[in-house]
């Protein structure tokens, strides 16, 4: 168990008031929250669109806290560009997403990440098995641990996430190399539960519409930086 540590909060934009996206994530800078989780979606890989580069570029002038692209789209590769040309800072790809023959292959991905000097995350949708990743790890900075189905806000986290938490927790302590990747786990995160998240091994706490719905979000980010 990995209790001993910080944990990092991502404000997930996602949950934000689309008609104050300045304002909002002027809010996450003035928290104690050192990434900001954007989350873009296709309708295609998810049954939902949400913002694209030039959105993320805009934003990129009023913050400098690590932006952190969650790729919830069928073709991530066409992707990377834009948004490495937007200003992020680290991208995640679904694993889920390189799986046909149409599209490239992860390490393809990752080097491309790499080679412009961006953290890269490999994200695992709740039914995916960690062990799918084994062969990557060596390469990429952090793994996105869904806990809810990606695509919504607002939905509920689902409980045998934190068994795959402590699989991967574990896993990465037995291979050595839990000091090289960090654990973010992403959906359904509330003041009531994310004290089991960092227990069971989560490093990134990825929290949208508990902070963005919360009377003071700041506040409510802040508690849970704290531990
Ligand atoms: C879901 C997204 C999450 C989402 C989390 O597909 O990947 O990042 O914004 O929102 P909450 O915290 O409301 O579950
Ligand atoms: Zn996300």
């Amino acid at each position: 168990m990995s209790n001993v540590k910080n944990s990092i909060v991502a404000p997930s934009l996602l949950g934000a008031d689309f008609a104050n996206l300045q304002k909002e994530v002027e809010l996450c800078n003035n928290s104690k929250a050192e990434w900001l989780h954007l989350d873009i979606m296709d309708q295609q890989f998810v049954p939902n669109l949400s913002f694209g580069p030039g959105l993320v570029k805009s934003l990129r002038h009023h913050s400098n806290l690590f932006f952190d692209v969650h790729l919830m789209v069928s073709n991530p590769f066409d992707m990377l560009i834009p948004f490495i040309n937007a200003g992020a800072d680290g991208i995640s790809f679904h694993i889920e997403a390189t799986e046909s023959r149409f599209t490239f292959p992860p390490k393809i991905l990752i080097n491309m990440i790499k080679k412009n000097n961006l953290k890269c995350g490999l994200a695992l949708k709740p039914k995916t098995p960690f062990s799918i990743l084994k062969k990557y790890l060596e390469f990429i900075d952090y793994i996105v641990v869904m806990s809810v189905e990606p695509g919504f806000g607002g939905q509920s986290f689902i409980p045998s996430t934190i068994e795959k938490i402590s699989e991967i927790n574990e896993y990465l302590i037995d291979q050595k190399i839990r000091d090289k990747i960090m654990i973010q786990v992403d959906g359904g995160i509330k003041l009531e539960n994310y004290k089991d998240v960092i227990s069971a091994g989560g490093d990134i706490l990825v929290a949208g519409s508990q902070v963005f719905q919360s009377q003071n979000p700041v506040e409510t980010i802040n508690k849970m930086q704290a531990s």
